[in-house]
């Protein structure tokens, strides 16, 4: 017989704001191999129907299951019951429009992150269909799928200290997905293009460098080292104009190609 596990989540639906939001206590008997999103589903099919969560691939992949999970930001169908105290409390990601319980708005935000950070390769090559695609060198194809397995699950965005004081952040996840656009030698911004992207608060400088974001992504996105690149990228960019070419040099090295 396994656990008796007793779940604490956090219940509110904005659609009916006259009920306050609380705490609601589920208990479930554990098996083998139980993870959050197996529990979750048993107790809306079995005890509350009206309990809202959001799933999709059911394996770490389509970054819809995002919570926080006893006070940590992670993925349901990633975590199994095992690895926690027979005491789970769940709540909804912070920052992201909640929807309902523990389902939040994710898509909106991504949206308007990639919309801000112009997500797309700028290149001023027409698109030419019948041309084959241009080689790239492998191990640097390799580094840029690396960064580009982001899953969009928000983790990274409800640890961050600075995303939930200031909505206008554009987290960790952005600036890690600008670092891929500063590898990619398609992309022909400059390092003044992203420095007017993410010179300021709301960017890199709003960054308090704690890396919370880096201990929660569930796909182990090298969050910490790109927003050590991107830092240095535009520091030497905001100085480029008062330090000599020599010692410029020496601090760059960021491992992107031509562009500093
Ligand atoms: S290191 Fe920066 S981006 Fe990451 S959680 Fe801290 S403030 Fe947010
Ligand atoms: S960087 Fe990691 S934690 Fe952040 S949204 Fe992408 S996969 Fe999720
Ligand atoms: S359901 Fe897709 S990542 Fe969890």
């Amino acid at each position: 017989m396994g656990r008796n596990l007793k779940f604490e989540i956090f219940r509110y639906n904005p659609l009916t704001p006259d009920i306050q939001p609380c705490m609601r206590t589920y208990r479930l008997e554990e098996h083998p191999s139980m993870t959050l999103f197996i529990a979750l589903n048993m107790i809306r099919e079995r005890q509350d129907a009206s309990l809202q969560f959001d799933f999709c691939c059911r394996a770490g992949i389509c970054g819809s299951c995002g919570m926080v999970i006893n006070g940590r930001p992670g993925l349901a169908c990633h975590t199994q019951t095992c690895d926690l105290p027979n005491h789970i409390a769940l709540h909804p990601l912070p920052v992201f429009k909640l929807l309902g319980d523990l389902c939040v708005d994710t898509g909106v935000w991504f949206r308007n992150m990639g919309t801000k950070i112009e997500s797309w390769i700028h290149t001023a090559k027409a698109f030419e269909p019948s041309v084959p695609e241009e080689r790239m060198d492998n191990a640097l194809a390799n580094h840029i799928f690396e960064l580009d397995r982001c899953i969009e699950c928000g983790c990274c965005v409800g640890a961050c200290g600075t995303a939930r004081m200031r909505e206008d952040f554009i987290g960790a996840t952005a600036i890690n997905r600008l670092a891929r656009f500063h590898i990619d030698p398609r992309d022909n911004r400059s390092p003044a293009d992203f420095y007017d992207i993410i010179g300021d608060d709301t960017g890199i400088f709003g960054c308090m460098g704690l890396l919370a974001c880096d201990n929660v992504c569930p796909k182990n996105l090298p969050l910490q080292d790109q927003l050590g690149i991107m830092r240095r990228m535009v520091t030497i960019e905001s100085v480029r104009g008062i330090i000599p070419a020599f010692i410029r040099n020496k601090l760059q090295g960021c491992g992107c190609k031509q562009k500093c």
